[in-house]
């Protein structure tokens, strides 16, 4: 891992110009504003295929996956190079869209990788900060956000990335313009975006 890279923003919705987007593209607003050139990237124009639990990445040395063909591998070599990283998503029957989970779960190469990494006492970067921003139709509901942001915690372990403790959680957001209309709530992510950007 290197943090060489440009802080990296996720857009983790299907639907374009939605509530997500406008969180995720006013976190990279508040990016630039600090200085830094974000790399925007919208998981939807991303082939990612599901993980099909074969166990090769289980064995070393390369953990290598036999889907590389496609292009997880190639987003996250751009998220382990990102001294800075947020994701941007809606939440779906309390979790997370489906190609988004599908690029999570094929996060377990690396996974494995950093088990073997710390098993053979090998020297671990610093942490890096990662930023949530999850956006729900409903007002309601206690755990709405939970499983979410469990999920994003251990996918983000691999690469040296720990979840900033204050989430951007936004709820009662439905119609696609629906925070876009709320300038106050955006103005706030992109001081999130900016505050992130002068912190990473
Ligand atoms: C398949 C699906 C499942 C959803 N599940 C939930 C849910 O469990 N809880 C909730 O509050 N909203 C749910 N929603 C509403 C979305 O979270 C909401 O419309 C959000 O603004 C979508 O973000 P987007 O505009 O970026 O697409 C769901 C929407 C869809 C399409």
């Amino acid at each position: 891992v290197t943090a060489q890279g440009r802080a990296t923003v996720f857009l983790c919705g299907p639907r374009a110009g939605g509530n997500s987007d406008t969180a995720g593209l006013a976190f990279a607003a508040g990016l630039e504003r600090a200085g830094l050139d974000p790399l925007v990237i919208r998981l939807r124009e991303h082939e990612v295929e599901p993980c099909r639990g074969c166990g090769a990445c289980a064995a070393g040395p390369g953990h290598r996956c036999p889907l590389e063909g496609d292009e997880a591998e190639g987003l996250f070599t751009s998220l382990a190079a990102a001294p800075v990283a947020a994701f941007a998503s809606p939440i779906y029957f309390y979790h997370l869209p489906a190609r988004f989970k599908a690029f999570i779960d094929r996060s377990q190469r690396h996974y494995e990788r950093r088990l073997a990494r710390q098993a053979a006492g090998a020297p671990l970067p610093p942490p890096r900060q990662a930023h949530a921003l999850l956006v729900a139709g409903r007002r309601e509901g206690r755990q709405l956000f939970t499983g979410a942001l469990l999920t994003l915690r251990y996918f983000l372990w691999p690469f040296f990335l720990k979840l900033a403790e204050d989430p951007c959680l936004l709820r009662g957001r439905d119609a696609p313009g629906d925070l876009a209309a709320d300038a106050q709530a955006v103005a706030a992510i992109v001081a999130r975006g900016e505050a992130a950007g002068e912190r990473g």
